[in-house]
């Protein structure tokens, strides 16, 4: 893992309480991020107050710099963060989980790369002993994801053959770690020689994307690239087999050939996390914290950070997720840690 803290003051004391009525925040402007002030957040009666430690960067953000995939009602446009992990500050009054000072991860729709953020209680994850706050920060967006995308839309079983493709970003990494645990024989794509490594460490046969395809016939292509691939992926799947794409980062047009889907009695099927009802995101977050969290605390599965920003650093943490080529999560964090 890269830190990039250099030239910042030195971990100075435990928890400083932020007193101030304005707390700085990653602030989208004019296609930069900039950290900013903006006043504190207001903590609702279902809500956790968290002193934001560490904040995954997510490729929704990206696209919320660039002016798309605006976030739903509710969130600030300019304000990104879709993931973060602190210190419990305040509960709001109808709070039953959570005490202030335990150490918490939030799903949330954007405001999360700031020094204060809110989670709603049934969106929230108390961070396991034992696992560090970077990692927790670029924890709940990507497993949430991936979770959900392999169990409860393609229905991954024990023994079956899972690709997925894109495989060393933050959802990849998660994905292919939960697809081995699950049972799966994964193989995974990635056009990195290099990071097709890294993935192999995780239990996952590495290919290139063209190769990886002619390691099928699978039960799950968990599409994270899509494009043209999406043709091939219906191509490359067993009988009753599943595609289901999440990103589509290769382009968000395909040609399929609809006689190989009926053919195959396959199912293709996209889905989306940020953009649904709290009731639906619940219970994604409880799956998760039934089937993944206790994979994290011991240490079975990890958070794979390529690189670790300070907050002040935002807009080249950025810079750094949009090069590519990278294992895993950039996470933004505080430059004064404990
Ligand atoms: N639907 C949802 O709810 C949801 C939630 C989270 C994320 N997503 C989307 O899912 C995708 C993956 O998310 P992530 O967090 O893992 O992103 P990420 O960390 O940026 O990883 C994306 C991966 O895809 C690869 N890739 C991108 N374009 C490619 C192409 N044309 N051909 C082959 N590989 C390509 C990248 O490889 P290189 O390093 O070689 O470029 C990288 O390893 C993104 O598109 C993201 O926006 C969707």
């Amino acid at each position: 893992m890269m830190t990039f803290f250099a030239g910042l003051p030195a971990m100075a004391q435990r928890y400083r309480p932020i007193t101030s009525a304005l707390v700085k925040a990653a602030i989208i402007k004019d296609g930069a991020v900039l950290w900013e002030e903006r006043p504190d957040p207001q903590l609702g009666p279902d809500e956790l107050l968290l002193r934001v430690e560490a904040a995954g960067i997510n490729g929704a953000d990206l696209l919320q710099r660039a002016g798309h995939y605006p976030p739903p009602a509710g969130v600030p446009a300019d304000m990104p963060g879709l993931e973060c992990a602190g210190v419990v500050e305040a509960v709001g009054e109808r709070v039953r989980g959570f005490r202030p000072g335990e150490r918490a991860m939030g799903l949330l729709a954007g405001a999360g790369q700031a020094e204060l953020t809110t989670v709603h209680e049934r969106l929230a994850l108390r961070v396991p002993d034992g696992v560090g706050i970077v990692e927790a920060g670029g924890f709940p967006e990507v497993f949430c994801t991936a979770h959900d995308a392999l169990f409860s839309q393609a229905a991954l079983a024990m023994g079956e053959r899972l690709l997925v493709t894109g495989a060393a970003g933050g959802v990849g990494m998660a994905a292919v770690q939960l697809g081995v645990a699950a049972g799966a024989t994964v193989v995974a794509s990635a056009r990195d020689p290099e990071l097709r490594a890294r993935l192999g460490a995780l239990g996952a046969t590495c290919a290139g994307p063209a190769e990886a395809l002619a390691l099928g016939p699978f039960d799950v292509v968990l599409e994270l690239v899509a494009g043209a691939g999406v043709g091939a992926a219906l191509g490359a799947l067993a009988p009753s087999g599943r595609v289901v794409v999440i990103g589509t980062g290769a382009g968000a047009l395909a040609e399929v050939d609809l006689r190989t889907l009926m053919g195959k009695r396959a199912v293709l099927r996209g889905s989306t996390l940020r953009n649904r009802s709290l009731e639906d995101k619940a219970l994604v977050v409880r799956q998760v914290e039934r089937h993944v969290i206790p994979l994290v605390a011991s240490g079975r599965v990890r958070v794979a950070v390529e690189a670790v920003f300070p907050f002040e650093r935002a807009q080249e943490a950025y810079e750094r997720f949009a090069a590519g080529k990278k294992f895993g999560k950039i996470v933004l964090a505080r430059s004064e840690r404990p």
